[in-house]
């Protein structure tokens, strides 16, 4: 029954959970600190697709964009969206690497807050001294706020330099989290105030390897692959990399002079900035139009390379369309959609 809880076994992890009424399956297992694949946590990206052995769920918005009438009636389901109507058994993927670290609730404070463009913070949060917070490069976490409502960033900083963590993040009109970063209303944030957080969050992490890779940031998508980046050039970098940083506009390109001076000292990364509404490219590593467009126009054959990728959704979804036609396999796409979080989502 919807009003009642239920036990969800996950399997293969053998897990036994119980999830409230109304709750998502995802929101139970993150909880439980069971790192089940997921990104978008919106119903978009399908990266929490499992598969429903026995029992009953519904969705509350009904069936979402991310699974088709096809994929459901195959016993298909969206973890991030579904809701128990009896006890259930799932099938969730394993991911490994990402399972292993422990997500922990923490209290933070903001320790310094920079501006990096006109509407990009970067947030330094200090963690109590005697914690710490193992990651993977390019996991997020999720900052608490009240009644049970959470906002996801990724973490800028590498695992390596955790003693601040670094976020990017972009103000929302009328976010309700973000513009009170901006110093906006009564209840604004400013160096000092205390957060919590939980995490690390997320299977969107560096694997290590020596075949050629392209990595796609969309805006504030900049911040994993910059732990990404700052972790194998500081650690050793044994592959090549074309780094591509879409934004609207040259001045949206927060951190291009540190890009550019990791590209001179590492001839193995190479950069290219893509502007969706610049008419004229500024700058030799400047092109204008779509970035996705301009990875198929270098690199027409993808077959051979692994793309990491993070940013808006519409990014993500033009990425996931568009690069397995030539040649990239899905299961080398590695991404991160960076939606809304679901319970701002009816509300829009
Ligand atoms: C895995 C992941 C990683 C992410 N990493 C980053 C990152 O590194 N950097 C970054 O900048 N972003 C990141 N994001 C996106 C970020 O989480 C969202 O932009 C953020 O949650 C916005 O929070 P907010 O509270 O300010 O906005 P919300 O309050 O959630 O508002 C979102 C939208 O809903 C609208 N809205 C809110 N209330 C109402 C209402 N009552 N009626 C109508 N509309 C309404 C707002 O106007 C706004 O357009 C990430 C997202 C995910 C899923
Ligand atoms: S569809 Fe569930 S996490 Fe994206």
């Amino acid at each position: 029954m919807p009003n009642e809880e239920h036990s969800v076994r996950i399997e293969p992890h053998g897990r036994t959970l119980k999830v409230a009424p109304g709750e998502a399956v995802l929101h139970a297992a993150l909880a439980a600190g069971l790192n089940l694949p997921h990104s978008c946590k919106s119903g978009h990206c399908s990266s929490c697709r499992a598969r429903l052995v026995a029992g009953e769920i519904d969705y509350p918005n009904g069936r979402p964009p991310g699974i088709t009438a096809e994929e459901a009636a195959d016993g298909q389901l969206l973890l991030c969206q579904a809701r128990a109507r009896s006890d259930l058994t799932v099938e969730a993927r394993l991911i490994a690497g990402v399972a292993d670290v422990e997500i922990k609730t923490l209290p933070c404070r903001i320790a310094r807050l920079t501006p990096l463009a006109p509407d990009v913070l970067q947030v330094m949060l200090r963690l109590p001294a005697v914690e710490r917070l193992r990651f993977h490069p390019g996991q997020y976490l999720d900052v608490l706020l009240e009644e049970g409502r959470r906002r996801s960033f990724s973490i800028a900083s590498p695992p390596h330099d955790a003693e601040l963590l670094e976020l990017h993040v972009r103000r929302v009109a009328g976010g309700g989290f973000t513009e009170r970063l901006f110093g906006a209303g009564a209840a604004a944030l400013a160096p000092g105030s205390l957060l919590r957080i939980e995490g690390p969050m997320g299977q969107f992490s560096y694997r290590h390897g020596t075949g050629p890779t392209i990595m796609v940031a969309g805006g504030t998508g900049f911040a994993p692959l910059k732990s990404m980046l700052r972790h194998v050039l500081e650690t050793g970098l044994t592959r090549t990399i074309h780094f591509y940083w879409g934004a609207r506009h040259a001045a949206d390109l927060y951190e291009e002079a540190r890009v550019l001076g990791w590209t001179r000292r590492h001839p193995q990364l190479t950069f290219t900035a893509v502007l969706s509404e610049a008419s004229v490219a500024a700058a030799p590593h400047h092109r204008t139009g779509w970035v996705h467009d301009a990875v198929i126009a270098d690199h027409p054959d993808l077959s051979a390379l692994e793309v990491y990728a993070a940013g808006p959704p519409a990014m993500i979804e033009a990425l996931r369309s568009s690069f397995p036609r030539h040649g990239l396999p899905p299961q080398r796409l590695y991404f991160d959609s960076f939606d809304y979080a679901p319970d701002a989502l009816p509300r829009r």
